[in-house]
């Protein structure tokens, strides 16, 4: 514990009103601070002067936990300092009844999307108090995904400023009064979103308890956040669009009914994908046919891919429709979504009596660093789909709607089979870069490049010590 000195300077900004207004107290000014003393790239928003008028400067002495430079422990101390700051512009400007604890909020950092195909922002939030069974964990590691891209460069479903992410590894600080099943201290994963309090590129994430589960020993945060969101919609793809059985316990020497049917994993290497061949394998089920890039093949032949096929020749589809013999394919679980690279050629292989599910959104045009990208919900117009073919379009977003599911899936499923061995993390790709909005920023236009392969990626969000 050390004692130290904020000089903070008071101003009014007129340019960026919906950045400031978690801090208008009682419809007062608006107000921002530049405090001189919190030097991170992250706050320069802050910092700008050009566009600060300056209504005067003060100094606030203030007790810290953790060193003053640390980014961390700005997050920590900048309540007090915004505690203090309003109640001083406040007296100044003659604010009747203005008092210190009229205004207490704790804030953190969260990276969000503004604007289409926008650079990403980083934001000063509100961090919640967690109600009911509620958590609030301090959100250590997290992942990007295709849908944040689709969230940026898109809009797909966003209304900005939107905080981004949905896959999170952290550590319990707080529970809700009735939560049960965790404590603080717990390091758990998860997947969430809905809303910004649960969205993940954020330092503290508050979510419902039966969205997260314990890490299992000997398994990083950096390996397990590659997990949740594409565990969570396999459980559900399989189930609720291609009705597989997929039981939990899985009773000693089940074997599903449909054990022989041909099963098509469109983009194997994909996230989805890998956690598709695993589960599949894992259940029982024996003929699990796969494309990929060559590169990818033998990851997949680990993960349990019956028939492995490279996409990109030519040949594919006249090999894979061979492989399926006279039957045809039963089931298709399409994990790219893409207009052309995907929905085309499934269409050409799928025949009557097959059912598809697709990954929405369906891409009709990839984003780039020259074009928006183009997204259609409509699977059934987006191919030209043989008599009798039944398409479906996968929205995970929905799996809560399966009870048991709601209850078990991330508390229960996720990691027990994390820990049994039945799924392997995704290969990380550590995205390094000094400050959130950096590593954030870097992982967006990764994506953008189209380089994934066979791979997740993630990178550290809290920056403190824990
Ligand atoms: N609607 C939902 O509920 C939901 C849920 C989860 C994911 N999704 C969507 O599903 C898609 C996949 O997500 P993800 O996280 O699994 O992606 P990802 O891991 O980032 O996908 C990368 C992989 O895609 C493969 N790929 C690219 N184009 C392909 C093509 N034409 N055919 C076959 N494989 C291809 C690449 O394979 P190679 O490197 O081997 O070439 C690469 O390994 C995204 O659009 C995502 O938004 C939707």
């Amino acid at each position: 514990m050390f004692l130290g000195l904020y000089k903070i300077e008071v101003g009014l900004r007129n340019d960026l009103e919906w950045k400031t207004k978690f801090i208008r107290p009682n419809n007062s000014k608006l107000l921002i601070m530049r405090c001189l003393c919190s030097p991170t790239k992250e706050n320069t928003w802050y910092t700008r002067r050009s566009t600060l008028l300056s209504l005067g400067t003060c100094y606030v002495w203030y007790l810290g936990f953790s060193r003053l430079a640390n980014p961390a422990s700005i997050t920590q101390q900048s309540t007090l300092v915004y505690k203090v700051t309003l109640l001083w512009i406040m007296k100044r400007d003659g604010v009747p009844n203005a008092k210190l604890n009229s205004f207490t909020m704790s804030t953190h950092h969260a990276v969000v999307t503004i604007a289409p195909r926008a650079k990403l922002d980083i934001h000063q939030v509100p961090t919640p108090t967690p109600k009911a069974s509620e958590i609030l964990l301090r959100n250590e590691w997290t992942a990007s995904t295709p849908l944040d891209l689709h969230q940026n460069d898109g809009h797909l479903l966003v209304t900005p400023p939107q905080v981004l992410g949905d896959g999170l590894a952290g550590t319990i600080t707080h529970i809700g009064p009735s939560a049960t099943n965790l404590k603080v201290g717990d390091k758990v994963f998860g997947f969430a979103y809905q809303g910004n309090e649960q969205k993940a590129h954020q330092e503290y994430v508050c979510v419902p308890e039966n969205v997260l589960g314990v890490i299992p020993d000997g398994f990083s945060m950096p390996e397990v956040v590659t997990l949740p969101n594409n565990f969570v919609t396999v459980f559900h793809a399989l189930t609720a669009n291609l009705g597989l059985e997929l039981p939990w316990p899985k009773p000693d020497g089940w074997m599903p009914k449909k054990k022989d049917w041909t099963i098509l994993i469109w983009g194997g290497s994909s996230s989805v994908g890998q956690f598709a061949l695993q589960i599949l394998r894992w259940y029982g089920y024996t003929k699990r046919l796969s494309t990929a890039s060559k590169r990818n093949h033998t990851l997949l032949e680990e993960y349990g891919a019956t028939s492995l096929f490279d996409y990109n020749d030519p040949e594919a589809i006249a090999q894979i429709s061979e492989a399926a013999g006279g039957g045809g394919m039963n089931l298709v679980l399409d994990c790219i979504g893409s207009q052309s690279g995907s929905l085309a050629p499934v269409a050409k292989i799928a025949g009557k009596g097959a059912t598809v599910a697709i990954l929405l959104p369906v891409v009709v045009h990839d984003a780039s660093e020259t074009d928006a990208p183009e997204y259609s919900m409509d699977v059934a117009a987006a191919a030209d789909w043989k008599e009798g073919v039944v398409v479906k379009g996968v929205r995970t977003h929905f799996y809560q709607e399966n009870s048991f599911f709601k209850d078990k899936l991330q508390p229960v499923i996720m990691p027990s089979l994390l820990e049994l061995g039945v799924v392997k993390p995704n290969r990380q790709r550590i995205v390094e870069g000094e400050t959130l909005l950096e590593r954030a920023q870097k992982a967006m236009d990764v994506l953008r490049r189209r380089e994934v392969s066979g791979e997740r990626l993630v990178w550290r969000v809290w920056e403190g010590k824990g």
